[in-house]
């Protein structure tokens, strides 16, 4: 191929090829791990940035994984370094992930710039490790590709199906209604998490790795495949296998991301009902490829994409069975109309080449447009007094009667305050209240936790109440549902109206008109906001303050200011060797 790379253009032949003291330190150091210069004397080094941890559920089939992808890398010529990096478990890291997801970025692009890498394979899933891998990678901008974790099979109680997070959070709330027994949520405990693999709703996790595929940066059709899968395993060999090729074309993520291919990736979550996280993470994906993508975006492109995935939390299906119907690529073909299917992927084709032979097999779990679950607002964008620079909500996972709601707001200062006082008797709440916790954005919380879908007080939920408004600065599983607004910005700890809320001020929410306001004068209002007092700092050491220090807001995607580039560049910043 005429513009083939040259051994001596590879970036690590400043490592390992040139003929000096510290180059004879490289192959002297490699040599003691037993690699003969054979093994990668001309080979394109290739990075595997592996999130596996032991207390990373998602991931506990990446020990395996990465030697499939190795087995790939070496039988395309390439010499695979496997480089682990932090893990970013869902389940247990506090007070959540969100707060390190700039921490794995940062890792990721400077795994990449201090080591020999000529292109990299990064292994992720479970929620925030996606966004993160691929902002270090554009940051870096070397030939890079992703294998997606893969959906966990479906959970599985009494012969019932189980999907993560959405049936948790539904049994949890029977249990406190009292219509389930102990021995009931013992049985939901032991068969809702029964495989390898990130959650298997459409929650962030799905939502993320189906966003990665389509701007393409995995091979087609890989990020539906089921962990446990044995052609989960091909893929991971094929990955490997084809990045040693995409370092010899020299063909790097922003050679072919661009405004479209962000535009393609918002669209599909819309489709797929994806969740509301994709906005933080994909605002901050399209930065660092130096892309502007709004929140305002994502809005207009809900006005005419139908939701048309059958999965929960919006549906009734989890990803295998998603799968089985054609995953992805199965998707995109029913929404080909709506894409820009010019754009190039990690495999050298395009979005149309790629879905030119997709088809469905399960027209149930996978609509045609016109049988979609809902015809458009997957997502939704408010705007009013109460977020004047935006809040989201997910108008297909509420109820509808709470579309067009107005009510007397309850107000916690904080998730302490929320969880003390939610289920008390006495507390004065019905079903037509708000529910307002403050102090619960990317600098109150600290780090913006899945808090956003408040419970229901317990006596509300023994009346039979489900759903109600919900308001916050936080964010919520991609696994929840419910009547929530997310997101709000400005977020209260920095002083934003949700601060300024107080009990039973009347909260009016419309969906269809994307308002959400905070029905007093605009007096009161000021006079509020002049009496309001900044709370102090919630870090005063550590990583924790150069977080607070440059963490943005939501609307922004709550990267660092510092890590955002200037323009589209070229990587630079590559040390010098010595
Ligand atoms: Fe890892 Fe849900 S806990 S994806």
């Amino acid at each position: 191929m005429a513009n083939r790379k040259k051994p001596e253009e590879l970036r690590s032949h400043r490592w390992y090829g040139v003929k000096d003291l510290r180059s004879f330190g490289h192959r002297s150091r490699t040599a003691q791990m037993g690699y003969h210069k054979s093994d990668y004397a001309g080979k394109p080094v290739i990075a595997i940035i592996n999130t596996w941890s032991d207390i990373n559920p998602c991931h506990t089939h990446f020990k395996q994984r990465v030697e499939e992808v190795k087995r790939g890398i070496w039988q395309a010529g390439g010499f695979p370094v496997e480089m682990p990096a932090i893990s970013l478990s869902e389940p247990f890291q506090k007070p959540t992930t969100m707060l390190y997801r700039n921490l794995l970025a940062m890792e990721t692009e400077e795994l990449l710039r201090s080591y020999p890498a000529d292109g990299c394979v990064l292994m992720g899933g479970c929620d925030k490790t996606t966004p993160a891998l691929l902002m270090g990678a554009f940051s870096m901008n070397l030939p890079s590709i992703f294998v997606p974790a893969g959906p966990m099979l479906r959970g599985d109680f009494r012969g019932e199906f189980l999907g993560s997070g959405s049936d948790t959070w539904k049994y949890w709330a029977e249990l406190r209604a009292g219509n389930i027994t102990e021995a009931d949520w013992q049985g939901v405990e032991d068969g809702i998490a029964r495989s390898p693999g990130h959650c298997m709703t459409m929650g962030t996790a799905s939502t993320m790795t189906s966003a990665a595929e389509v701007i393409g940066l995995t091979l087609p059709g890989a990020s539906s495949i089921p962990a446990a899968d044995s052609r989960h395993a091909q893929m991971a060999t094929l990955t490997g296998k084809r990045i040693v090729d995409m370092v010899w074309e020299d063909l790097k993520p922003l050679d072919f991301i661009n405004a479209n291919s962000f535009d393609n990736a918002v669209r599909t979550v819309l489709a797929l009902g994806g969740s509301t996280n994709s906005l933080v993470h994909l605002v901050a994906m399209a930065k660092r490829a130096g892309v502007h993508l709004s929140i305002d975006r994502f809005d207009s492109l809900a006005r005419t994409t139908p939701v048309i995935a059958n999965l929960r939390p919006s549906g009734k299906y989890l990803m295998e069975d998603f799968y089985y119907a054609g995953g992805l690529r199965g998707l995109l073909s029913n929404i080909k109309d709506l894409l820009k299917l010019d754009e190039l992927c990690v495999n050298g084709k395009t979005l149309g080449e790629n879905l030119e032979d997709a088809k469905v097999f399960n027209t149930d779990v996978i609509r045609t447009q016109n049988r979609a679950l809902q015809k458009n607002d997957g997502l939704a964008v408010l705007r009013g007094n109460l977020a004047p620079d935006g809040a989201i909500i997910k108008p297909a996972a509420m109820e509808a009667h709470l579309r067009k709601h107005t009510g007397p707001a309850v107000v916690f200062k904080d998730y302490n305050d929320l969880n003390t006082r939610i289920d008390s008797e006495s507390l004065d709440i019905h079903k037509d209240s708000v529910i307002v916790l403050q102090s619960a954005g990317p600098q109150g919380a600290p780090g913006m936790p899945e808090w956003g879908q408040l419970p229901i007080p317990q006596k509300l939920l023994k009346q039979g109440v489900r759903d109600m408004v919900r308001i916050s600065d936080a964010r919520m599983s991609g696994t929840s549902y419910g009547a929530c607004v997310l997101h709000v910005t400005p977020e209260s700890h920095v002083g934003g109206p949700l601060a300024l809320v107080q009990d039973g001020d009347l909260i009016s929410l419309d969906v269809e008109n994307r308002t959400i306001n905070l029905l007093i004068s605009d007096n009161e209002m000021m006079n509020r906001k002049a009496a309001w007092v900044a709370p102090v700092a919630k870090f005063t050491r550590g990583y924790g303050t150069l977080y607070l220090k440059h963490i943005q807001q939501a609307d922004k995607g709550c990267d660092f200011d510092f890590l955002e580039p200037e323009e589209k560049l070229e990587p630079k910043g590559d040390p010098e060797i010595h």
